[in-house]
């Protein structure tokens, strides 16, 4: 009896051929519906994951657990980076990091506790004041930092760079979309008030009245800190308007927690340490 075409084919067919040929099949496959999902480590790293697999005979549950577990890890830390890009948290300070020793007039439990940033939940805000290089910024990074792992949403400009922001919105009318998305994180960081010149255009508002519109809006809302190596006092002269800026301070001192950092500037330790232990060769000839 004439054999037909398909017999022919399946007789030369080798079994083993024809189940790598499935697996190739379904591998591919899965390569789909892994990118279709966007579920991107686990198809960067299919080769390797199908090679453990292998080797380690993992349970169902396991296995499945395994590669989801490492996907969820690469999601939420892409996730965390992304927070912190949008932020403007460009610095990723820690207070792991901070030497306590060095400025024992910082109340370390106390800075420990606002690390848990329940006073973000109470709508507290934080004054930190000291002298230059005490540490105010690191600090405020750093509780920043941990707002971002934690899921708050956090805004951080330095005052200076916060001002032109919105001053630039006057000149191309984004003014009122600018002012809201500053209003509207969970928290929000205005770091070294009192440094850089504060500019001003004769069509412009002062820093002041434009300070005060934000912090007005979270008033007593949203939680806002803010660091400062000028006296409180001096901030009149500084914004461009005494008034106004009592006003702001009036508001801030309402529902605010209040650290002075009074202590040396850990920039001039540094800079005496590199001085202390530059390298034989730079030293001059005896
Ligand atoms: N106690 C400390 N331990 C470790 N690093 C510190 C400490 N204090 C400050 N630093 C580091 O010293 C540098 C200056 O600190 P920081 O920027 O916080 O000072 P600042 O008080 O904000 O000063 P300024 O008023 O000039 O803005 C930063 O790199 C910071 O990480
Ligand atoms: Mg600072």
């Amino acid at each position: 009896m004439a054999k037909t075409k398909t017999d022919k084919l399946d007789l030369n067919a080798h079994p083993m051929g024809a189940a790598s040929d499935d697996a190739v099949v379904m591998t591919e496959r899965l390569r789909r519906h892994l990118g279709y999902l966007g579920l991107t480590q686990t198809l960067s790293t299919l080769d390797d994951l199908l090679a453990w697999a292998t080797r380690e005979r993992p349970g169902h549950t396991a296995l499945l657990e395994h590669v989801l577990g490492a996907e969820v890890d690469h999601k939420s830390a892409a996730r965390l980076d992304r927070r912190i890009r949008v932020s403007g948290l460009v610095e990723r300070k820690t207070l792991e990091a901070f030497n306590w020793d060095f400025q024992p007039s910082l109340d370390k439990s106390l800075v420990l506790e606002l690390a848990r940033l329940d006073f973000v939940g109470r709508h507290d805000d934080l004054v930190i004041t000291g002298k230059s290089g005490t540490g105010k910024s690191h600090v405020l990074k750093a509780l920043g930092l941990r707002a971002c792992v934690q899921g708050i949403s956090l805004r951080y400009a330095r005052c200076v760079d916060l001002l032109a922001d919105l001053h630039a919105g006057l000149a191309d009318g984004t003014y009122a979309r600018r002012l809201k998305a500053w209003a509207r994180p969970d928290f929000l960081v205005i770091d070294d008030v009192g440094l850089g010149q504060v500019r001003q255009r004769d069509d412009e508002p002062t820093a002041a009245h434009t300070l005060f519109n934000l912090v007005d809006r979270r008033h007593g809302k949203l939680s806002t800190a803010v660091t400062s190596n000028i006296d409180l006092r001096q901030w009149g002269r500084y914004l461009g308007d005494a008034t106004v800026a009592a006003a702001i301070l009036d508001r801030l001192a309402m529902h605010a927690i209040r650290i002075d950092i009074d202590g040396p500037s850990y920039r001039q330790h540094v800079a005496a340490e590199r001085a202390g232990k530059a390298p034989a060769s730079d030293a001059p000839a005896a």
